[in-house]
């Protein structure tokens, strides 16, 4: 493939600025320290320690800012007398009994928060009131603030002065056993790099990150012993995926699939499936958008990142399960040879869509590549994600996904992980009735319904057309939480990687052996 015109190097590695280790407690002697403290301003041993007679002051600053250890909330003291440290950070806990596991994931999102742009060290005390942290809730801690470190800052090539920040930030994490954190540390790495490269994916400009160059991003699963097969126009021509060729086919860029397949169950099992839509940009094509906020349609193949960064995290995680994950990946451009409303095309299902708005091309993508997906591995279930309607923001904002499923089982279960790990679905309705609205004159079916009411329930029912109702099925309209999403403790990137560590979970908690 032609190489991205602004790529200096290659960027598969995934390079944190945060060097993160553990240690046991020790009073640390420079740079900034983070403590934590429940809603009675009570510290675990080891910090009432490493505060030693600087707590009186502690507790006159926390008196004066009225700080009195509420979740969340946070105390700063400068050059804190009696200590070698430049800064303490105080974290309230709340109440103790109240603290769900997530919690410790924005408690280090948290501590990361608190350290100045120069900080170069810093040490976060891994204790609450009754003792240190249990290892996977240490091990936490240390995710969330690996999450909040992420910066997407490669194209920066001129710094502000105050952004001046040190290379590497060295941040110790203080625990009880410190075996027993980095074994649950490094479970916890494999999910969080996963989580990374999709932001990674969902932030490159589409300038570099066409299908091609995605395509062959995704070849570094290899590596973690994932199969990847890249299927090029050629190939999907002769599967008859004319619904998907059509939408790339106004792109000076080729279209892509790409399978990746990780084999960590048992043999012969049937797979879990995940498909992505893979849309490198979308300008609309001939229906093309307005200029207001196209740029942000780099994004629509959050669904695709999601599905890259999932397969990462099994595999580097060497989860128990098989998996396969299929992205459609295409640029949605207007063109001489670009795809028309009017046009009638087959679905490799041998269904016929009418094409109403070249601008509804996810639905058109997806029908395609889940048909493929279905047929080729006959997958225990199927969750599809993509950013496919702008409906579904209108309906549910950036705080929940919408989630369409034709499983109560199925649905239930992602309910639940959504809640575990704070990526939140709600349950949108798909029934017949909203079937009839996109019904076509001409063809089997269009590709958006008659008026823009219900437009992620219609899209929804576009793409329940290529599913076998017989296979559980979930679709995931990600539009609202993928990019440009709410800035969080954990998550300061347009990109969000959002869907990795839910679907992380939901395999983690029922899928594998
Ligand atoms: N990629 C867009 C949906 C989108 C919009 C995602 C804004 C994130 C932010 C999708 O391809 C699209 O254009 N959908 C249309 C469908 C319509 C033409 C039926 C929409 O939502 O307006
Ligand atoms: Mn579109
Ligand atoms: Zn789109």
């Amino acid at each position: 493939p032609p190489k991205p015109s602004c790529q200096e190097k290659d960027h598969l590695s995934m390079t944190d600025a945060l060097k993160l280790g553990f240690s046991s407690f020790a009073t640390p002697t420079k740079g900034v320290l983070v403590v934590f403290c429940d809603d009675g301003l009570n510290f675990g041993a080891a910090t009432k320690k490493a505060i030693g007679s600087a707590i009186d002051v502690v507790t006159r600053v926390a008196k004066a800012e009225r700080f009195t250890g509420k979740k969340n909330s946070t105390l700063d003291l400068t050059v804190p007398p009696g200590l070698e440290v430049s800064r303490l950070a105080v974290i309230g806990l709340g109440k103790i009994a109240e603290l769900k596991p997530n919690d410790f994931l924005k408690l280090g999102g948290l501590a990361l928060g608190r350290l100045p742009n120069a900080t170069s060290d810093a040490t976060v005390f891994a204790e609450i009131p009754g003792g240190a942290m249990r290892p996977e809730q240490a091990a936490s801690l240390a995710q969330g603030a690996r999450l909040r470190a992420y910066a997407f800052d490669r194209y920066k090539t001129k710094r502000k002065e105050d952004e001046k920040s040190p290379k590497v930030r060295n941040v110790t994490i203080a625990v009880g056993d410190v075996a027993a954190v980095r074994t649950a540390f490094n479970t916890r790495s494999a999910i969080t790099d996963g989580v990374l490269l999709a932001r990674d994916l969902v932030n490159e400009p589409a300038n570099v990150l066409y299908p091609e160059e995605f395509a062959r991003r995704t070849l570094a699963l290899k590596k973690l012993r994932v199969a990847v097969e890249v299927l090029d126009v050629r190939a999907m021509k002769k599967l008859g995926m004319n619904a998907l060729i059509g939408v790339g086919q106004g792109s000076s860029h080729q279209s892509r699939v790409v399978v990746m397949r990780w084999n960590g169950g048992r043999a012969g099992e049937a797979p879990v499936a995940f498909i992505g839509k893979g849309v490198c940009f979308d300008t609309g094509g001939i229906s093309i958008k307005p200029a207001a906020s196209m740029e942000d349609m780099k994004g629509d193949m959050a669904g695709a990142a999601c599905v890259v960064g999932l397969m990462h995290a099994l595999a580097a995680r060497k989860a128990r399960v098989n998996a396969v994950g299929v992205i459609g990946l295409v640029e949605n451009m207007p063109d001489g040879n670009a795809q028309r409303p009017g046009d009638i095309v087959k679905s490799m299902s041998g269904q016929t869509i009418e094409i109403i708005n070249t601008d509804a091309e996810g639905r058109l993508v997806l029908a395609d590549v889940i048909w493929y997906a279905a047929q080729r591995f006959k997958p225990k279930f199927m969750i599809d994600l993509a950013t496919l309607t702008g409906a579904i923001i209108v309906a549910l904002g950036q705080e929940y996904a919408g989630m369409f499923c034709n499983n109560d089982q199925l649905a239930d279960r992602l309910n639940k992980a959504g809640i575990e790990t704070g990526e939140l679905v709600w349950r949108m309705p798909l029934a017949p009735e909203y079937d009839k609205m996109i019904d076509s004159k001409f063809a089997d079916m269009k590709n958006t319904g008659g008026s823009r009411w219900g437009g992620a329930i219609t899209a929804a029912q576009f793409i329940k057309r290529f599913v076998d109702d017989k296979v559980p099925w979930a679709h995931l309209d990600i539009a609202g939480t993928g990019f440009d999403s709410r800035q969080t403790d954990i998550n300061k990137s347009w990109g969000s990687g959002w869907g990795v560590r839910l679907l992380n979970r939901l395999v983690e908690d029922h899928y594998e052996r």
